[in-house]
């Protein structure tokens, strides 16, 4: 199975950096091919513009999505608006859309349903926070999430889907999940997923502070499929080196 490494630009990025950027990982061979598939997930106003520029060996995804096709909801955006755009990836759940825009595992679930029906994958996020983990219930939120999720998806989206593990504590604070932390959730999500009847193909992507330091020791472990990465995402140079090493460990 080839790894994923999708770069989660958030709320960063002038149009001139885009370019910049994109042009960047094209010059460092930063882009898909049969042992890594590299997808950058811009804010929406930059998205347009990047799809113009015909840089065909790297996907495009949206930072969220609505769940209903379309209607008066003030400032958001559809499923299909991103696709019409070059969109075929959606991150849905991410944990800073969780706690800001306080997304449930019901609603993410639908955004899920709806995404994929008009043909984006989505790329769902879960995981536990610092306090969760301290008291020991890492497994337990998880797995909730999942059920949440899976309930209001359904297995078959959920099963063509990909599941970012996201420790919240890790993400945007340079602490990541060691290797043996990510493996073992990822080990566990793998095994609720067989549990509810749901391929065991599911890509699985590790996020919170994947740098070019760490990447190769996550991407090297037997569940861990990929990464999301934030802040390392927005360096060619730096985003580059993760690709490489996702395509030495594939090799
Ligand atoms: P980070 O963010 O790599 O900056 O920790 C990851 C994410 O939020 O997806």
């Amino acid at each position: 199975m080839s790894i994923y490494v999708v770069g989660n630009w958030k709320m960063n990025l002038t149009p001139t950096a885009a370019i910049d950027l994109v042009q960047g990982l094209a010059r460092h061979n930063a882009v898909s091919d049969e042992l890594v598939n590299v997808v950058i997930c811009p804010p929406f106003t930059l998205l347009s513009m990047i799809n113009d520029h015909d840089i065909r060996s790297i996907s495009l995804g949206g930072q969220t999505c609505h769940h209903v096709e379309k209607g008066a909801y003030t400032g958001e955006i559809s499923a299909q608006m991103l696709r019409d755009v070059g969109c075929t990836y959606v991150i849905l759940g991410h944990s800073e859309r969780r706690r800001d825009q306080h997304e449930d595992d019901a609603l993410i679930g639908r955004k899920a349903l709806h995404a994929h029906h008009v043909g984006l994958r989505p790329i769902v996020c879960v995981g536990e926070t610092l306090d969760q983990r301290h008291d020991g219930s890492t497994f337990d939120v998880v797995k909730h999430q999942l059920d949440g999720i899976i309930a209001s998806a359904s297995s078959d989206v959920v099963a063509s889907s990909l599941i970012a593990y996201e420790p919240v504590w890790a993400i945007g604070t340079g602490l990541a999940a060691t290797a043996e932390q990510a493996q073992e959730v990822h080990a566990f999500i793998r095994s609720h997923l067989h549990a509810s009847g749901i391929s065991s193909q599911v890509p699985l992507l590790y996020g919170g502070s994947v740098t070019s330091g760490n990447a190769a020791e996550l991407f090297a472990c037997v569940d861990i499929d990929g990464a999301l990465v934030g802040g390392a995402s927005l360096k060619a140079d730096e985003f580059a080196q993760i690709i490489h090493h996702a395509r030495s460990v594939a090799a």
